[in-house]
């Protein structure tokens, strides 16, 4: 049973032979242009990352290319120089963000991250996070030889359960993680095997070969000791992982290397959403690098969620996502309005001064205070009542709160739309439904 799923789950996720060929011939032509447009120069280029290593995805052929500049190159010469290499080896190109500016660009429809990077000898030393991706490569290029498919399966297994790629949307493993786990376990069953008894506070010493347990969960960078490759895991990511290596370990299926697809699922969240106090909290999308992006949306979702929590709506869960055009921060209250009078604190009988100066601003705005549990209490208007009026009310004030630029898009322009409502503005229905709790969060099989 266990061995028919991995054989095929391997036609799942090893490309074929269409797809090898097309990165092959990418592959020529760009080293026949880089030798070209380097020659003479003190510039060197490396293939690294999961194409170097024959350890992609199938339907995910993206090469990278490293150009490694001297020491002694000042960093905005590195950035120009690396961006008028990258633009002249590629068919065409956009401009991305990593550590410098670097590009991402297609030849013969496949795609290609140039990055610029310094050339050391030593990773202890770098200057910047992209100087160890070489050292990287290095470490494992022979390592991880006869295990690519091994790879595959654990990164196959991770896409379809949305915990792969460390990029702050996702939070979940990076290919490099997948490869460490890799060829410390042996085999993408032993790391599931493993998986399993994974914990919170789990320190994988790659190089060492040793389990520990530490602060946090920890990979130990083998080409760099202070650093962490699970960094950017989430938490929740790693339970995730956790319980899906569990379940597959007990039923194997081929369902884990299927993305669950949920259709006919709007009917049901509507019919929820008419039950529940839902708020969606609606802005432009600003121009930005998208890990930015999804950092300042986690943030100001969650100071929403606080601000909603002290005043007394009782929010129970938030989520956010993004579309190419807007962003969508969606709360869920127990509380739809509050009473219209508020219990206001005051001081406590022995203060005497301060029981003068409430007593005094208490009898001039007309209220009628009162004494209980030793202290003194009023009554006031309370001036928010209404949960998607405070959201409204917040973005208006409170934009800062939305961090750089989303907190300029919030301050420009915003929409609150509450229950059903919400699916005639978005149409990630998924995600809601997932939020709701009415689909699993883990993507497990049901
Ligand atoms: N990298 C980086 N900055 C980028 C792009 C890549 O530092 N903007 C580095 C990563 O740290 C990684 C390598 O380049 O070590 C390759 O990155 P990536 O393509 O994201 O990962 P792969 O290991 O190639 O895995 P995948 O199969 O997902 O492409
Ligand atoms: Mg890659
Ligand atoms: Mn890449």
């Amino acid at each position: 049973m266990l061995e028919k799923t991995l054989q095929e789950a391997l036609k799942i996720v090893v490309p074929d032979a269409v797809e090898i060929e097309k990165g092959r011939r990418a592959e020529e032509i760009l080293k026949s242009r880089l030798n070209n447009i380097l020659e003479g120069e003190n510039i060197d280029y490396e293939f690294v990352g999961s194409y170097a290593r024959n350890t992609w995805l199938k339907g995910n052929l993206e090469i990278d290319v490293f150009l490694l500049f001297p020491e002694d190159y000042e960093v905005e010469e590195l950035e120009k120089r690396g961006l008028e290499i990258g633009k002249s080896i590629v068919d065409r190109y956009e401009l991305r963000y990593a550590a410098h500016p670097y590009v991402h660009g297609w030849v013969k429809d496949v795609e290609v991250d140039v990055v610029p990077c310094y050339k050391l000898k030593n990773p202890e030393k770098i200057k910047t996070a992209v100087d160890r991706t070489p050292f990287h490569h290095r470490w494992l290029k022979d390592k991880i030889k006869g295990k690519e498919n091994e790879v595959r399966l654990l990164k196959g297994f991770l896409k379809a359960g949305r915990i792969y790629g460390a990029e702050y949307k996702v939070r979940g493993f990076s290919g490099y993680l997948c490869e460490l786990l890799v060829v410390l376990y042996g085999s993408f069953l032993n790391v599931v095997t493993a998986g399993r008894k994974f914990r919170r506070d789990t320190v994988i010493d790659i190089e060492g070969k040793t389990i520990t347990r530490g602060k946090e969960f920890t990979v130990v960078d083998p080409v760099d000791k202070k650093r962490n490759v699970a960094a950017n895991l989430s938490l929740d990511n790693l339970a995730r992982f956790v319980q899906r290596c569990r379940e597959f370990y007990e039923h194997p299926s081929i369902l884990y290397f299927i993305k669950q697809p949920y259709k006919n699922i709007t009917n049901k969240v509507v019919r929820e959403l008419e039950k529940r106090n839902v708020y969606c909290l609606i802005t432009s999308k600003p121009d930005i690098v998208e890990d930015n992006l999804f950092t300042q949306l986690d943030r100001g979702c969650k100071k929403l969620f606080e601000y909603l929590s002290r005043l007394g709506f009782r929010p129970v869960r938030r989520i956010y996502f993004s579309d190419g055009k807007r962003c969508y921060l969606i709360v869920e209250t127990e509380v739809e309005n509050l009473s219209t009078v508020e219990k206001r604190m005051g001081p406590l009988f022995e203060d005497e001064e301060n029981v003068k100066r409430f007593l005094e601003k208490c009898r001039s705005r007309g209220q009628k205070p009162f004494i209980e549990d030793g202290r003194f209490w009023v009554y006031a208007e309370r001036k928010v009542k209404n949960a998607e009026t405070a959201i409204r009310e917040f973005a208006t004030r409170e934009w800062k709160a939305f961090g750089k630029d989303l907190g300029k898009t919030v301050r420009e322009e915003f929409n609150v739309v509450s229950g059903k409502r919400i699916v005639e503005y978005c149409d990630n229905f998924e995600d809601i439904a997932r939020f709701l709790g009415i689909i699993p969060d883990l993507g497990f099989i049901e």
